[in-house]
């Protein structure tokens, strides 16, 4: 199985934000994970439609948005036009997920839903012929540096074969606390993409930590 790093650009230091972003085009990331955080969906606050554009103009590796925001279906296809590669939702931000699925692959661009920890992983069974992609929060979204849910592998296993059984190729990622040390169990356990802040961007050698995961 292919694997997949997405760093999260949510702890790059801003004011070199072009200098990380080249670190990300030189290293074996393939993504580059976006946070996008309201304040109401989250208790916090990261940035939104005007960063997307240093984003699309200095990352070379597609842009993994990922939505905490409440009425995703008010601004997903902005984040279409804004360069995403990838736009993902929260399944319980949405009253009804499908016509917005529908809005984002009417853009040409990739589906993913995500479930934050305390939602039950079978709320997305119905959906994984629908998307390109679940994401699997293994911690309560809203900020980085936060400590990995180890409950979060036995969900991974329970979609990987729900997936496998179907015969889907929707891909799994997980996000929140991965890091070189825990990133082998994840793939281990079905996961294809691994997103990673602080263990990206807090790391000595944050090239090689991408690599280190990628190779875990
Ligand atoms: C949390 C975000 C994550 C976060 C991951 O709300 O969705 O993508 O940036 O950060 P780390 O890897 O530091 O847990
Ligand atoms: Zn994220």
């Amino acid at each position: 199985m292919t694997r997949y790093i997405a760093p999260s650009v949510l702890s790059a230091d801003f004011a070199h934000l072009e200098r990380d972003l080249q670190m990300i085009n030189r290293s074996e990331a393939d993504w580059l994970h976006i946070d996008v955080m309201d304040g109401t969906f989250v208790p916090n606050i990261s940035f939104g439609f005007p960063l997307m554009k240093p984003f699309k103009q200095y990352c070379t590796k597609p842009l993994d948005v990922h939505l905490m925001i409440v009425h995703p279906e008010k601004y997903v296809e902005r984040f279409c036009d804004a360069g995403a590669w990838s736009v993902g939702f929260h399944l319980e931000a949405a009253d009804d997920p499908l016509p917005i699925l529908n809005l984002i692959k009417a853009k040409g661009v990739r589906t993913c839903l995500t479930i934050n920890p305390d939602i039950d992983v079978k709320r997305l069974i119905p959906y994984l012929d629908q998307i390109d992609m679940v994401l699997l929060m293994s911690v309560f979204a809203g900020f980085g540096g936060q400590k990995f849910i180890p409950e979060t592998l036995d969900k991974i296993r329970f979609i990987r074969q729900e997936i496998d059984r179907r015969g889907l190729q929707t891909l799994i990622e997980v996000d929140g606390g991965i890091n070189t040390h825990n990133a082998a169990e994840l793939f281990q356990a079905g996961a294809n993409a691994l997103v990673a802040g602080s263990a990206v961007f807090g790391a000595k050698n944050p090239e090689e930590a991408i690599r280190l995961m990628k190779q875990a």
